[in-house]
C-alpha cells in the first residue's frame, strides 16, 4: 500500500464512521526503527481494544515530519500476510496532524482486542554527519523523528526501540520534563539499542494541542558501515513491439552517493590498499547487484564513454506468464569508478524481453494487457525522482492503465520513430521516492486494429517500393560525374 496521500479514498466505507477517541483504547504501542542509509524501516506495533461494540476503522496518526517522509506504509493484522485497506481520513488535517483510517477485517465486539502492525518506510529520513568525511575516516549519520506516536486514542504506555545497525552509537537526544509520563530514565541504551520510554497513560494526541505541548524531535547520530545511494532520477521507457514481440526496457540512471562528502582527493592508491586488505570504506559504492527479469536478452550498459564491459549477467531463462516460480536474471554492474561520498555516476541499462512473457490478450474485451514493473528494485536506495514512458504500438486504441499507486502526474503523448506512419502512442508517469517496495508491476490495456497491425508492413513495403523506384529510375539517370 502506498502513502495514504495517494491512495484514493474508500468513499463508502468513510461515509458511514468516524475517528471517534471514544471507540479504541491502545494498551500499548511498540515502534522499532531500523536505522539505515536512505532508507529506514519502522515498524509500529499497536495493542489495540475496542471500547464500543462494532468497531471498524481503527485511525492512526502522522505528523508533518513524519509524513513527509513516508513513502510507503502498510497495515496488517499481526500474525496474518494479507495487507488491510488504508485510506486517507475524511477532512483529516489538524494543524500539523494526518489521519489515516485503517478497515479491520472485521468489526470488533465490545473490550476485544487485536495487535495490529503498521510498516512504513521513510526516505530521506538520515543525513550526513559531518557532513565531510576522507577516504579513511567513517562514516556516521543522524536520524531525526517525533519523540511520540501520535493516537486519536488514549495509550496506557508506548515506547520507541530506534536500532542502529552498530553499537557505535555517538549521541542521542534526552527528551527533558517527562514527569508527566514516566518517573523513569526517559531514554536509555542497551548496546546498539536506544529506547525512548516507556511512556504512560498518554492522553489522545492527535491534536495540535499535544503536538504543541509534548511533541518533540529527538536525534540519534550513529555509525553506518554501508554505503548511502540515492537515484536523484531515473527514466525508464519501456517500448512494447508487436511486430518483433519484443518489449524494450531501457533505464538512464542517475546515481549518486549520498553519504558524506569526499574531503581532500580521491587516492586510487589507497581505495585499492583498502580493497585489498578488504576493508573498503563505508561510504563508497563500487558497484550494485540487481535483479532484472529472467528471459531477457541484448543487455546493454553504457556510460558516457562508452559500453561498461567489467559487469557480469547471469540470465534466468525466460519463465511462463504467471507462473509461481519467480525467477530473477543478476546483474552485477561495475561503475567505472568508485563512486565516493559525493559524487554522481550516470548510465544507461536496457534489454530486450519476449513481449509474451509479460502480454496477455483478453478475448472478452478484444485487449492486449501487458505488465510492466515501474522499475527495478536498487537495493537499499531512494529513487528521489522517476519517469516511466510506455511507448505502445503504432495505432493503439482505447488505452487504458493501472499502476499500483497513484502517479503524481499522467501525460499522453505521440511517439514516432522510422518507418512509422501514425505514430505510436505513448504515456508518461511520474513518481517520487520510489523504494524496492514500490518494484511492482503496472498494467497497461489497448487495442490494437488489423489495420494497424498491417500499417508496419504495409510502410516498410512502401519503403522498400520507394528504393526499388529509386533504383530503377537511378539506372536510367546517368549520376556519374562526367571528366572533361
Ligand atoms: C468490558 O470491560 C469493562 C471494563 O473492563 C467491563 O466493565 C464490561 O463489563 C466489559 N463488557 C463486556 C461486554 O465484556
Ligand atoms: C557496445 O556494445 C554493443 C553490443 O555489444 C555493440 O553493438 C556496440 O557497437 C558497442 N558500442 C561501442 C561504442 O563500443
Ligand atoms: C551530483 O548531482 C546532484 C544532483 O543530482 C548535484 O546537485 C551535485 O552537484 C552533483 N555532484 C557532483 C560532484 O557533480
Amino acid at each position: 500500500m502506498l502513502l495514504p496521500r495517494r491512495v484514493p479514498l474508500l468513499s463508502f466505507i468513510l461515509l458511514v464512521v468516524g475517528a471517534n477517541a471514544d471507540s479504541f483504547e491502545n494498551t500499548a504501542i511498540v515502534r522499532t526503527v531500523d536505522l539505515g542509509g536512505s532508507v529506514v524501516q519502522v515498524a509500529t506495533t499497536f495493542a489495540v481494544k475496542a471500547l464500543e461494540a462494532n468497531a471498524r476503522v481503527y485511525t492512526i496518526a502522522l505528523g508533518d515530519a513524519e509524513m513527509q517522509k513516508t513513502s510507503w506504509l502498510e497495515a496488517r493484522v499481526k500474525g496474518q500476510a494479507t495487507p488491510l485497506a488504508v485510506t486517507d481520513h475524511p477532512g483529516s488535517t489538524d494543524n500539523g496532524v494526518h489521519l489515516v483510517d485503517i478497515i479491520l477485517p472485521k468489526p470488533l465486539a465490545l473490550n476485544a482486542t487485536l495487535n495490529i502492525i503498521l510498516d512504513a518506510i521513510q526516505t530521506h529520513a538520515t543525513f550526513p554527519w559531518p557532513e565531510r568525511a576522507s577516504q579513511q575516516e567513517p562514516q556516521s549519520l543522524k536520524y531525526g523523528s517525533d519523540l511520540f506516536v501520535l493516537s486519536p486514542y488514549k495509550t496506557l504506555v508506548q515506547r520507541t526501540k530506534i536500532k542502529s545497525p552498530t553499537p557505535n552509537i555517538h549521541g542521542f537526544s534526552t527528551p527533558e520534563k517527562m514527569e508527566d509520563f514516566t518517573f523513569e530514565e526517559p531514554v536509555t541504551k542497551s548496546g546498539a539499542t536506544i529506547t525512548y520510554g516507556p511512556y504512560n497513560n498518554i492522553v489522545p494526541s492527535a491534536n495540535a494541542a499535544f503536538v504543541k505541548k509534548y511533541q518533540r524531535p529527538v536525534q540519534v547520530h550513529f555509525e553506518y558501515d554501508y554505503p548511502v545511494g540515492e537515484v536523484s532520477k531515473l527514466l525508464r521507457t519501456a517500448e512494447i513491439s508487436h511486430w518483433g514481440a519484443n518489449l524494450n526496457i531501457q533505464d538512464e540512471i542517475w546515481l549518486r552517493n549520498a553519504g558524506p562528502e569526499l574531503k581532500g582527493h580521491f587516492s586510487r592508491l589507497e581505495h585499492q590498499t583498502q580493497a585489498f586488505y578488504n576493508r573498503a570504506a563505508s561510504h563508497v559504492i563500487p558497484g550494485l547487484t540487481l535483479h532484472l527479469p529472467a528471459g531477457i536478452r541484448n543487455t546493454y550498459y553504457y556510460d558516457l564513454v562508452g559500453n561498461v564491459s567489467t559487469s557480469r549477467l547471469r540470465t534466468a531463462p525466460s519463465v511462463p506468464k504467471d507462473s509461481p516460480n519467480k525467477q530473477y536474471s543478476v546483474l552485477e554492474l561495475k561503475p567505472r569508478y568508485p563512486i565516493m561520498g559525493g559524487w554522481n555516476y550516470s548510465f544507461t541499462l536496457g534489454w530486450d524481453a519476449p513481449l509474451a512473457d509479460s502480454a496477455s490478450w483478453d478475448k472478452s474485451t478484444g485487449k492486449y494487457i501487458v505488465e510492466i514493473p515501474v522499475l527495478t528494485p536498487f537495493p537499499a536506495t531512494v529513487v528521489n525522482d522517476a519517469e516511466l514512458k510506455i511507448i505502445l504500438p503504432e495505432g493503439a486504441t482505447d488505452v487504458d492503465f493501472a499502476t499500483p499507486f497513484v502517479a503524481h502526474s499522467t501525460s499522453f503523448s505521440t511517439h514516432t520513430t522510422y518507418l512509422d506512419t501514425t505514430g505510436r502512442p505513448a504515456i508518461t508517469l511520474r513518481f517520487t521516492d520510489l523504494t524496492e517496495k514500490h518494484a511492482l508491476p503496472l498494467y497497461v490495456s489497448y487495442k490494437v486494429p488489423l489495420s494497424a497491425h498491417l500499417k508496419k508492413p504495409i510502410a516498410v513495403a512502401v519503403a522498400f517500393f520507394s528504393v526499388f523506384v529509386f533504383g530503377l529510375a537511378a539506372r536510367r539517370i546517368d549520376l556519374r560525374i562526367h571528366q572533361k
